[in-house]
């Protein structure tokens, strides 16, 4: 309201005025939203002094009905705007207040989450891997449904060899006998999870092309089968290249086994070094090394002669007793040494199967079985809790 309607105001309905000041005095002063309130009933309401005046106007002089009509609705119109105005003013000033109240410290630290961690049986396969990475290895992985052909054949076991009845060996389809340059049967094709064109899963990192030992065209590549050991991954590494080789084939495989040191599927890092003159001493010098990085330092290792068929000389690897240290007890049967791996220089007529000259090289090969490993570095009595999952056991270690 200006100037001259309050001027007007005064000098013409003096109740009006002293209404007008009486209400925006309150308005302003409503300390809440329910002085607010209040004042808006009080003035503006029904039952308001206002509203009184407004609705009799018809029973006022002619002459002063238009003067009160359009004065009572100028303070009705600036009271409503003063009050609405207060009202926001009250709302602004309660959110800033509730905003200080409720602020949440944001830097307090949160409820901490339980975090896993990786088991025991993949710390230990990384734990080996580092351990050859170490000593100038590289790692090569191969598939888990492999050819009867790279699981025995060039392993220097063929069908007739007593060797196989070693493996149970789990075959995945007797009838699907695979040959070179035939076209493969398609169910064995989408178990191995490669292109049936070649009759045969393309060698690990080469084309098929280049699997110089690989069976003559007709020749078989025997069933399909769960791996039994990761050696398969060494004859497809030294088929996809040249020597020298010094690799190691961490993977699970699986065998017709179940009991408190067997089960169906196990872990093995299987290691393979071939160059020129390569002897047993190396073979011995690498798992001294492996065996005292792994196991501590002064761990003492003895090889006992063994047989494999791809391997001659074999050697079965004994750490001396990690309870004991070597004067005897249960744990290593009174013997002073428990077995951790197989071992032996590669038998020469595996070279013929992947075209490396036999004449030229030498060299060693080992499988670690992982589970075997932990269990003795961890005293875990039995193999089959790594797998029953039960986290009383995972989260020990
Ligand atoms: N492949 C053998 C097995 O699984 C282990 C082994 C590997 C032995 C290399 C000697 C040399 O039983």
């Amino acid at each position: 309201m200006d100037e001259a309607q309050l001027h007007d105001l005064r000098a013409r309905t003096p109740e009006l005025a002293a209404l007008f000041a009486e209400a925006s005095a309150a308005a302003g002063s409503a300390a809440d939203a329910d002085a607010i309130e209040h004042a808006r009933v009080q003035f503006l309401g029904r039952k308001s002094r206002l509203t009184e005046i407004l609705r009799s106007i018809a029973t006022l002089p002619v002459a002063e009905r238009p003067v009160v009509g359009k004065l009572g609705n100028v303070v009705r119109v600036e009271l409503e705007r003063l009050i609405a105005e207060r009202e926001a003013e009250l709302r602004g000033a309660s959110l800033a207040a509730a905003l200080v109240a409720e602020r949440i410290d944001i830097t307090l630290p949160g409820a901490p989450l339980p975090l896993g961690h990786r088991h025991l049986i993949s710390r230990t396969v990384r734990e080996v891997e580092d351990i050859f990475l170490g000593l100038g290895y590289t790692v090569a992985e191969g598939p888990e449904i492999e050819l009867d052909y790279y699981n025995f054949t060039a392993l220097n076991t063929p069908p007739d060899h007593p060797a196989r009845s070693l493996h149970d060996t789990f075959f995945i389809d007797e009838g699907t006998v695979w040959t070179a340059g035939a076209s493969a049967a398609a169910g064995a094709s989408a178990a191995a999870g490669t292109s049936p064109a070649a009759g045969k899963p393309p060698a690990v990192g080469t084309s098929p092309a280049a699997d110089a030992g690989a069976p003559a065209e007709g020749q078989g590549f025997g069933s399909l089968l769960l791996r039994t050991h990761t050696s398969p991954v060494q004859v497809r590494t030294m088929e996809s290249q040249p020597p020298p080789v010094y690799v190691i084939c961490p993977g699970k495989a699986y065998r017709r086994d179940l009991d408190a040191t067997h089960t169906p599927m196990f872990t093995q890092i299987e290691g393979l070094a071939v160059d020129r003159g390569i002897t047993l001493a190396d073979l011995k010098g690498t798992l001294h090394q492996f065996a005292r990085e792994f196991f501590g330092a002064d761990r003492e290792i003895r090889l006992r002669p063994h047989y494999f068929p791809f391997t001659e000389p074999s050697v079965e690897v004994d750490v001396c007793c990690l309870l004991c240290g070597g004067t005897g007890c249960r744990s290593c049967k009174y013997s002073g040494w428990l077995e951790i791996l197989g071992a032996g220089m590669v038998d020469p007529n595996l070279y013929g199967f992947v075209d490396y000259d036999p004449g030229e090289l030498q060299g060693f090969a080992f499988g670690i079985g992982v589970e075997r490993m932990a269990m003795l570095k961890h005293n875990v009595p039995d193999l089959r809790a790594f797998f029953d999952n039960d986290l009383r056991f995972v989260e020990q270690f």
